[in-house]
């Protein structure tokens, strides 16, 4: 058994709602056992210990090269519009979230769809840190030390049917807490990303419960979020509750509110502007007034990775 469903599992083993307090030691005991063996340290001398976490295994294509954004530019400048459009409004807001008790539907074209608490997917991941710069359609962009696991790993694990094409993710929904969800501001709640299947089975594509070594803050998408970082940032969808595999294409949140800016692909592209602003370059957070802006690579600089996925492909109209 990878991960069982919930009907699979007797009452006795169904996790203790005591232990949902416990994400963050659970997330923390894993980071710290992994870096205590990339050190050769006992893990008892890494328990709380930032700095053995740095030695945590790192994702197949973390680039050591890149120096992460500082955490606080990170954890005060986003975007969850779930709360607010303005960022630091978001990242307070965000605060109010309920993250305990926390589980993960996943179902569609698969052998093995359930409803699984988030402690029973993690016991089941290889936790990773992935250094992914990361690019806001907007403009701006960041670099950020993720800890997660592989996307394609949790849906090989559930068995998805050969009619699976295209993979839809939705956002918690939490209107008494969400004002942008009570109100129906804007999109429609709740927020929906896809990716097409073999974009989600690849390697690069996370599921992250952490940043900086520790747990993901909940303005950042806490309990789990999306990150794909040859996309625009709108693809990394948070706070995930559903994941279902599908034989269309979902329609996202994005492309439903505004078909002719933001595309289901919507892979970073210098060449192809968004209607209102140019996509050639970004503001990098963190950096000074006078630093200058950096210019924007195609598929965000992971084009060798990438781009055999979109070789039949005119990137100039699959926006
Ligand atoms: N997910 C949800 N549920 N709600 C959102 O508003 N914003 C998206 C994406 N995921 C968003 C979301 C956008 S526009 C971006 S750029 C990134 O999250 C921002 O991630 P960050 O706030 O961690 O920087």
């Amino acid at each position: 058994m990878i991960i069982k469903s919930k009907k699979e599992i007797p009452a006795s083993e169904i996790t203790d709602p005591l232990i949902f307090k416990e994400r963050r030691n659970i997330i923390k005991a894993m980071l710290a056992t992994m870096a205590a063996g990339a050190v050769g340290i006992s893990p008892a001398l890494a328990d709380d210990n930032n700095s053995a976490w740095a030695n945590l295994p790192k994702g197949d294509f973390s680039a050591d090269l890149l120096t992460p954004t500082p955490a606080e530019s990170v954890k005060n400048y986003t975007n969850y519009y779930e709360f607010a459009l303005n960022k630091k409004d978001s990242a307070k807001l965000a605060q109010n979230l309920r993250t305990d008790p926390w589980s993960v539907e996943i179902s569609g074209e698969v052998e093995n769809p359930g409803n699984y608490y988030l402690e029973d997917i993690l016991r089941q991941q290889t936790l990773q840190e992935h250094v992914y710069r990361f690019r806001c359609v907007e403009g701006w962009s960041m670099v950020v030390p993720w800890v997660g696991f592989s996307l394609g790993h949790l849906l090989k694990t559930v068995k998805p049917l050969s009619t699976a094409r295209f993979v839809k993710f939705t956002s918690v929904y939490q209107p008494e807490i969400m004002p942008r969800q009570r109100n129906n501001a804007m999109l429609e709640w709740p927020y929906v990303e896809g990716l097409r299947i073999d974009e989600a089975m690849h390697p690069l594509a996370i599921l992250a419960v952490g940043m900086y070594g520790d747990i993901l803050p909940k303005q950042n998408g806490a309990p789990l979020r999306l990150v794909v970082p040859w996309k625009y940032g709108f693809k990394s969808i948070k706070a995930i509750v559903k994941i279902e595999l599908l034989r269309k294409p979902p329609l996202t949140s994005w492309s439903q509110f505004a078909p002719s800016e933001y595309g289901f692909y919507s892979n970073v592209n210098p060449a192809v502007a968004h209607p209102r602003w140019s996509q050639r370059s970004e503001r990098q957070l963190g950096s000074s007034f006078f630093t200058p802006r950096r210019k924007t690579e195609l598929f965000n600089g992971y084009g060798e990775q990438v781009a055999s996925l979109y070789s039949d492909m005119n990137l100039r109209h699959f926006f």
